[in-house]
């Protein structure tokens, strides 16, 4: 690590400490997908945190979440809709599922979080084949070069009012790449995904670059109008 990403990690580790940002049953969850052998890929506490919040902030009762690795988000967006609230979260490696779904039970969200196995896209399909209720709040956060296809999904799932987070917009998403005038898939990904932002009109939306115990990224923020 660089100096600077030593001393963001410091400082977000403080601020953690200082807010009593993570519990246990958080830290139960990040150790268990680290010792199950996953990668740590996961939101920060403080990410976390924001999420749960954003939940919160929009009243959310359902939330979807794309991309579940161990679960340890899916707690925090499980806090976030509280009692009789529903998480459906999407995950396409059946051991990151098997370790989400541990690790939400003893949680003790396990009621509240239902995780579909399977490539994103099909899982989408088959949610906007259902019809079901719209969702308050989506979180995309799996393979980044096809958030484009997911927006479109997302569209298709949610309603007036709903919100829309996309992470690791710098870090993974490309658009530092794309900035910097880049054409790999990741760069690619974040144009196509920004294009289609700018050109919904039931979109309002802003990007937030952020640093802090991952590093250097940022997180795109839509609301559906
Ligand atoms: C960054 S991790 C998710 C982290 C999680 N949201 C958290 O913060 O705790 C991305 C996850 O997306 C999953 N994923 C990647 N491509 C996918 C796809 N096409 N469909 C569903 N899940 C996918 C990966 O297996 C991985 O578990």
């Amino acid at each position: 690590m660089t100096e600077a990403a030593d001393r963001w990690t410091a400082v977000d580790d403080f601020l953690v400490g200082a807010l009593g940002t993570e519990d246990d049953a958080l830290r139960a969850a990040r150790a268990a997908s680290h010792a199950a052998g996953l990668p740590a890929i996961e939101v920060t506490a403080s990410q976390g945190g924001l999420l749960s919040l954003f939940v919160r902030m929009v009243g959310g009762r359902r939330v979807l979440e794309i991309g579940t690795l161990g679960g340890y988000s899916a707690i925090w967006l499980a806090r976030g809709v509280g009692t009789g609230g529903r998480v459906v979260t999407l995950e396409i490696e059946p051991k990151h599922a098997q370790v989400a779904r541990e690790n939400v039970d003893r949680a003790g969200v396990g009621d509240a979080v239902e995780i579909l196995l399977g490539p994103a896209a099909d899982s989408l399909d088959t949610l906007i084949a259902a019809g079901g209720e719209p969702f308050d709040l989506v979180f995309l956060d799996a393979d980044k070069q096809n958030n484009a296809r997911y927006l479109t999904a997302a569209l298709r799932l949610t309603r007036p009012g709903s919100v829309i987070v996309v992470d690791n917009l710098v870090r993974g998403g490309g658009a530092r790449a794309a900035a910097e005038g880049g054409s790999d898939p990741a760069a690619d990904g974040a144009r196509e995904l920004l294009d289609l932002v700018r050109k919904e009109p039931r979109l309002t939306a802003t990007a937030v670059q952020t640093v802090g115990g991952k590093g250097w990224d940022g997180f795109l923020l839509a609301y559906v109008g």
